[in-house]
């Protein structure tokens, strides 16, 4: 019955409601008049920041991929061509939206593990959002771009390996193995809480491999239903647990996972809030809110920027506006739409 009632609410969209994106394909599209479009601004007298806008800023990503190719096979490099054009966060973003998915969520990753110290909450966003598909195309683009010693992602293999189940020690690295099924097993979901039960509250320490494994193999909307019924079994939320049982890294995966089960939108409206928060402090979560609007705009940004009205009382838009400045201010504003 239980399984009969979540799939009729799953297959009818009650529960997680409709994604809402926030960039839609541009239609008619024209990639030769777009890459036109961006020639003319970079070459003409002075650079036309809101030319580039107009064309980035309101194309999708596979549409971009389509205008970079043609831009390149008719201009030179458009890459290069605004690296030497702009400048700052607005040169950052811009070239971001020239590349592939697969570059795009490559180069995310080095940058979170480029720097004094891994940025585990970026690593742990950008590996926990992202399909198996989606994973594999990475670990592809690593092998065979060669963009960087590939010594840096075997740092950090045992934590990705860990998150996403991906298996970087063979040569072609398998891909994640996380369940996708939209479809709720109520038996294994009773199993999956007895098992984190009795591997976590029920014995002095907590027995990691269990954890890992359910967290890191089940379907977000399985996991969802296992965080509901742990709660309701043991009286305390898994999300508490896990964060009183693990330290440090795994622990803050394990919590960020569940959270993201629970509800996606309010996961990355933190995840925004958080970038907010630092780039006033200290002005270093650009490249944090960047990712997050240019991985989020063509899925669920619009579902984003209700959940961050109601949980922060201003609009997204307010925010990102407040803190932020020039060219890179219209582009995100564009992304993230009124
Ligand atoms: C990863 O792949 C290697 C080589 O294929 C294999 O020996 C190893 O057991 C795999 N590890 C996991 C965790 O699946
Ligand atoms: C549901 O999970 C149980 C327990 O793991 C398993 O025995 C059963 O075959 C699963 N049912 C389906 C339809 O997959």
């Amino acid at each position: 019955m239980r399984i009969l009632l979540i799939s009729f609410i799953l297959s009818s969209g009650i529960v997680f409601g409709q994604d809402i994106p926030t960039l839609v394909p541009a239609d008619p599209f024209d990639p030769n008049g777009d890459a036109l479009r961006l020639f003319d601004a970079i070459e003409g007298f002075g650079t036309d920041e809101d030319k580039i806008v107009s064309v980035l800023c309101y194309r999708t990503a596979s549409q971009r991929e389509v205008i970079t190719s043609t831009y390149n096979s008719q201009h030179g490099s458009l890459e290069n061509d605004l690296k030497f054009e702009l400048g700052g966060s607005f040169q950052t973003l811009s070239i971001m939206l020239t590349h592939s998915m697969a570059k795009f969520l490559s180069i995310e990753l080095h940058e979170t593990m480029s720097g004094l110290g891994t940025d585990e909450r970026a690593l742990t966003e950008i590996v926990m959002s992202r399909t198996n598909q989606e994973l594999a195309d990475v670990r592809s683009f690593y092998v065979n771009c060669e963009l960087w010693a590939f010594a840096s992602l075997r740092h950090r293999e045992e934590h990705m390996l860990r998150l996403s189940k991906a298996n970087y020690s063979n040569g072609r690295g398998t891909t994640g193995m996380r369940d996708e099924s939209n479809l709720v097993n109520m038996t294994l979901v009773q199993e999956d809480v007895v098992a984190l039960y009795e591997a976590g509250p029920a014995i002095f320490g907590a027995d990691e491999n269990v954890y890992v494994n359910i967290f890191s193999l089940r379907s977000y909307v399985h996991l969802n239903e296992v965080g509901i019924l742990f709660e309701l079994t043991y009286g305390m939320s898994l999300a508490t647990v896990v964060t009183t049982e693990f330290n440090g890294d795994i622990g803050y995966a394990l919590y960020s996972i569940s959270e993201y089960s629970r509800d996606k939108a309010m996961y990355f409206s933190r995840r925004f809030h958080e970038a907010l928060l630092y780039e006033t402090v200290a002005g270093t979560s650009d490249r944090n809110m960047m990712r997050l609007t240019v991985s989020r705009c063509e899925t669920d940004l619009g579902n984003i920027k209700n959940i961050y009205r109601s949980m922060y009382g201003v609009t997204l838009h307010y925010s990102v506006s407040e803190a932020t400045s020039g060219s890179y201010r219209t582009a995100l504003l564009a992304l993230i739409g009124t």
